[in-house]
């Protein structure tokens, strides 16, 4: 390997800056000229291949998104673009390529991966939804913005004894949403993952009332059935019998243009170190992704064919410390 090359895609997650420092560097440490590709898979169609050394990628851990740019891109989703793609890698004589990202990159690392590009993926993503690592560059910190919105929420909630819903992203997953609720002690928490019946929602809320609780707060996740709008149109429609109101905060991008956590950094910067020993021993086709014993290894493949699931027994925990 002489020539590397990496790229972020999808939705930018803090961390990315600290894995892509750590790609660069690694990279550099082993005798390699490494090259950022810009926006994404949209600037591998526009061969848009960037020399970077390791003054280049000085002072950007501790900064939010990613220095290289981002983009979701339509034509690497057809077949003429992913050939595109390798074309302009091969003409850039590039060997490897990283690609930091969630489910919509690794499903393009795979695309090149099968079309014979030694390819491996990082794991990044706030939505923490990538089979093949625990937890994900990225949701650390999205988690802890969520939970000081939720801590303010419930100073001024418990002070007017109100009811109030955020919103969290996670696009089709809950896992955002369910630690969230964990950790900032909400009564109620709704995620895509499981059935809700707004009226049993609310009966909930006025259960914590009765039971003397000064606030009732519910965390929902974008992706859920009933979202914020859903369950605003419900309690609105439902306001006379209910007897309360709900105020409602969405949340939205602000999660994720965070300061990265130490814990996302040191995530990013092992991870993003493990991709470069992946392509030095020519281990091409997977993603590194943190387990709880260690940093692994994963086809690609598997990666894009499984879903992550969700604990159940934090659900009922989270219901019984609602108490
Ligand atoms: O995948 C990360 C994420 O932030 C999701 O939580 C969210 O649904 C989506 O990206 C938003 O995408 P965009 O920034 O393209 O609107």
């Amino acid at each position: 390997m002489k020539r590397i090359a990496v790229l972020t895609s999808g939705g930018d997650a803090p961390g990315m800056n600290a894995a892509i420092r750590a790609v660069v560097r690694t990279g550099i440490h082993k005798g390699w000229a490494v090259f950022g590709v810009q926006q994404g898979f949209a600037g591998l169609l526009a061969a848009k291949f960037v020399p970077l050394g390791a003054r280049d990628v000085g002072g950007i851990m501790q900064r939010g998104g990613t220095m290289l740019g981002s983009a979701r891109c339509k034509e690497f989703k057809t077949e003429e673009g992913r050939a595109e793609a390798v074309r302009n890698l091969r003409t850039q004589q590039i060997d490897g390529l990283v690609c930091i990202g969630g489910n919509g990159t690794q499903t393009g690392s795979n695309a090149l991966a099968l079309r014979g590009f030694p390819v491996v993926g990082v794991a990044s993503t706030i939505d923490n939804d990538l089979f093949g690592s625990d937890i994900t560059i990225g949701v650390d910190t999205a988690l802890n913005i969520a939970l000081e919105a939720i801590d303010r929420l419930k100073v001024t909630a418990s002070s007017h004894q109100r009811a109030f819903l955020v919103e969290v992203m996670g696009r089709n997953c809950g896992y955002l949403a369910l630690m969230a609720a964990l950790a900032g002690g909400a009564e109620a928490v709704v995620v895509p993952e499981r059935e809700t019946d707004p009226a049993a929602l609310a009966k909930e809320l006025e259960d914590a009332y009765r039971r003397e609780k000064p606030h009732a707060l519910i965390v929902v996740a974008e992706g859920a059935k009933y979202n914020a709008d859903e369950l605003m149109k419900y309690f609105k429609e439902n306001r006379a019998r209910l007897g309360f109101d709900l105020r409602v905060t969405t949340l939205g991008h602000v999660q994720r243009g965070g300061t990265p956590t130490a814990f996302d950094r040191v995530l990013a910067t092992r991870l993003g170190a493990a991709a470069t020993d992946c392509l030095a021993q020519g281990k091409f086709g997977v993603l590194v992704g943190l387990h709880r014993d260690g940093i692994k290894t994963i086809p690609l493949a598997e990666v894009v064919a499984k879903h992550k699931i969700l604990d159940p027994h934090l659900f009922e925990l989270e219901r019984i410390l609602a108490m």
